[in-house]
């Protein structure tokens, strides 16, 4: 398998030339366009790695499925659905758009911005440093990584230049979708997205998806049955934002991207993949990354349909 993950790889690498890396928060412009690596953990947790696999980068937008978990194992579900809805948007990741053309001016569902301001909003907690280490244990609990922390750079960049996520979370809270303060929900929700994983932190996550919320390792349950069930459905209608309904087609497996390069693959009951590949296509997802996920469900044959 780590043969076959080489050649992936090496077959890939031309796409990170046709991406760009995210610019719009500054401090990920760093990022080394030409990166491309993967981690395959499978149902006998067994690791397979090529590429630049442990290079270090932030979780963004894979964060919110996750998130969204948490919101969902902290609340009663009608609650958390009377504030974000179950269907995709077809619109751009940042899109702010339907907050006001919706009926209901709900956020359409919880992988895109809005929506995930909202389950962040949700996040249980007796103050925003009770909320923040909650979050980080589950994060790390879910990797089987206690070292996964937040890269401050990021975070600060983050926090400085997104004025369009702090009109959307203003607006959510004149909308009543969200209470108590904005500029704390935010503050959670730019830390949430400035987690530092790699591939194999991403690939942990993806196979204790897979195997229905309980830790491969210690088969401890994390996420109830019904919960990762909901997650991957989520991943799959809107995981990949405006491309989710082409990425279902020419791959077939539930996935989240995030701007940082990152995507986070999940094959039912065989094996969570982490890629990164910081080079992005126009809709915010790691360019070679797609490409390098529909190969290997070509030739592993993962495709879930
Ligand atoms: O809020 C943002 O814009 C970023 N922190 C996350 C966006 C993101 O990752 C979209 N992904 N493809």
């Amino acid at each position: 398998m780590n043969n076959l993950l080489k050649q992936v790889i090496d077959e890939n690498k031309k796409y990170t030339n046709y991406g760009q890396v995210a610019s719009y928060i500054p401090e990920l412009k760093n990022a080394k366009r030409s990166d491309l690596g993967i981690c395959i953990i499978d149902n006998n947790n067994k690791i397979y790695t090529a590429g630049n696999y442990n290079t270090k980068f932030t979780i963004q937008s894979i964060s919110k499925p996750i998130v969204l978990a948490m919101a969902l194992m902290d609340n009663d579900w009608t609650s958390v659905f009377s504030k974000v809805g179950m269907e995709p948007s077809g619109d751009p990741f940042n899109s702010i758009m339907k907050l006001e053309t919706n009926d209901t001016k709900k956020p359409s569902n919880p992988m895109i911005n809005a929506g995930a301001i909202v389950t962040t909003s949700l996040i249980k907690g007796n103050s925003l440093e009770e909320k923040e280490e909650r979050m980080l244990q589950f994060f790390r609990r879910l990797a089987n990584n206690d070292s996964i922390g937040i890269n401050y750079e990021v975070y600060k960049s983050e926090k400085l230049t997104g004025d369009r996520n702090r009109a959307m979370a203003y607006l959510l809270k004149n909308d009543g979708f969200i209470n108590g303060d904005v500029e704390e929900i935010l503050d959670l929700y730019f830390k949430q997205c400035s987690i530092e994983i790699d591939c194999v932190d991403l690939a942990r996550i993806g196979i204790n998806l897979a195997m229905y919320g309980v830790d491969i390792e210690s088969k401890e349950r994390l996420i109830s049955e019904k919960v990762s069930r909901m997650i991957k459905t989520f991943m799959v209608t809107c995981g990949m934002y405006d491309a989710s309904g082409e990425f279902a087609i020419r791959v077939g497996i539930p996935a989240k991207s995030g701007v940082g390069g990152g995507v986070m693959a999940s094959v039912p009951e065989k094996m969570g993949i982490g890629v990164y590949g910081p080079a992005l296509d126009k809709k915010g997802n790691s360019i070679a990354g797609i490409k390098v996920l529909e190969d290997l469900s070509e030739k592993l044959e993962l495709n879930i349909f």
